[in-house]
């Protein structure tokens, strides 16, 4: 018998390329697997984002409007909203089957994200021809917008809805014109709602180690990063699957498969995270602290109306937004930060930072049907 041929009969090169092509393919498989290269993220993106067609019948309308809505600012993007449409009204339910128990034990930010999505709403229904007019949730456990036919009013906010985004990366650090920093210190307020605008860099050292302790806290705290995990998409085929939560590209992450992203984000050290935010905090021109009097749901909401008011006055802008607002989330950083920011008796709900940079990719949200009661 030939001594380089095995009991199969083959040699033992034939072995090692027969050997290499099964491990080939099924690293090849694996790939495909996981990455799907034939599901197109961009397309699913487009289509998200996609500018409002106006609709001459009611009914379509009044799903272009909920979908817009949708395309507001929300926490983790779990998209916590259900909406009602009702004969000459749109309904925003909160979905607490979507909350976020570590970060938000008291749905604070999940009230503030339906207030996001009311501020398009409202903004969206003036440009198609409505004049809206909101009910509280002080009486009941959701928003009301009846809606009355009007001349239709097309603002620059309303053209950057589809634009708007969080966008994570490190800014330029150039000074934003002085003209448009008017604009983001005053702009339209809600009752019980004010703003405080912080460009001054010692002021703006202050807010970073207010945040470096919010990370080494919140890093340090398994209910936060399990709940963390449970949210984040590694790569296009996760978040394309439920069209929610926080795609890693978006953050600028590469893509991984899950089990990958898992073990790393477990593993993240809480000063690592601390130093990555501090430096896109340092690489920001300035920074905006929300507050509000109360500290109740509709305080909630029309603090998100603010928010996606100033995002969207600073889309119009060309400037960039994205939230640290872990000194606010840890509780027993937010009083001393609402001294620190000279808040007074004014309670801190969300830390801003902006400036120039270029955008990131898109989130994805749910279709209309999946977010209707
Ligand atoms: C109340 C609230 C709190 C948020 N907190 C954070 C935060 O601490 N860090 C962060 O990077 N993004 C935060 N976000 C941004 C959301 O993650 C973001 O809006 C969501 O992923 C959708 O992405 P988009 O805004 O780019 O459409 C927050 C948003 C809201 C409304």
């Amino acid at each position: 018998m030939n001594e380089n041929k095995n009991r199969t009969g083959l040699s033992r090169r034939d072995f090692l390329k027969l050997s290499s092509a099964a491990t080939l393919t099924a690293v090849a498989g694996y790939a495909l697997y996981e990455y799907q290269p034939w599901l197109s993220y961009n397309e699913q993106s487009n289509l998200t984002w996609r500018p409002m067609v106006k609709e001459t019948n009611t009914p379509p309308q009044m799903r272009e409007l909920v979908r817009y809505a949708t395309l507001a600012a929300n926490g983790h993007n779990t998209q916590p909203w259900k909406f009602a449409i009702k004969e000459n009204a749109i309904e925003i339910h909160p979905d607490f089957s979507r909350q976020l128990p570590a970060v938000d034990p008291q749905n604070r930010e999940l009230w503030i994200s339906l207030g996001c999505a009311l501020e398009n709403l409202i903004v969206a229904a003036r440009a198609t021809g409505f004049t809206p007019e909101v009910t509280y949730p002080d009486m009941a456990d959701f928003i009301n917008v009846q809606l009355t036919a009007d001349t239709p009013l097309e603002t620059p906010l309303f053209k950057a809805i589809p634009l708007r985004q969080n966008t994570r990366s490190e800014f330029d650090g150039q000074p934003v014109v002085v003209t448009d920093l008017d604009q983001i210190q005053s702009p339209t307020l809600e009752p019980g709602i004010g703003v405080r605008l912080i460009t001054n860099p010692a002021a703006l050292e202050a807010v970073v180690e207010y945040v470096n302790q919010g990370n080494l806290s919140q890093y340090t705290d398994p209910s936060f990063i399990d709940e963390l995990i449970y949210w984040l998409r590694f790569n296009k085929k996760d978040a394309l699957a439920t069209l929610d939560g926080l795609y890693s590209r978006c953050s600028g992450n590469p893509e991984v498969p899950g089990w990958l992203g898992r073990m790393f984000v477990a593993g993240t050290k809480p000063q690592q995270q601390a130093d990555i935010d501090a430096a896109k905090l340092r690489s920001s021109p300035g920074a905006i602290v929300i507050a509000s009097e109360a500290d109740d749901k509709s305080a909630w909401v029309r603090t998100g109306q603010v928010y996606e008011r100033l995002a969207l006055k600073m889309t119009s802008l060309n400037i960039k937004s994205a939230f640290l607002n872990q000194p606010i989330e840890t509780a027993e950083l937010r009083s001393q930060f609402q001294n620190a920011v000279g808040l007074d008796t004014s309670l801190p709900q969300l830390l801003v930072r902006f400036g120039y940079a270029e955008a990131m990719p898109r989130s994805l949200r749910r279709p209309v049907e999946a977010v209707l009661l």
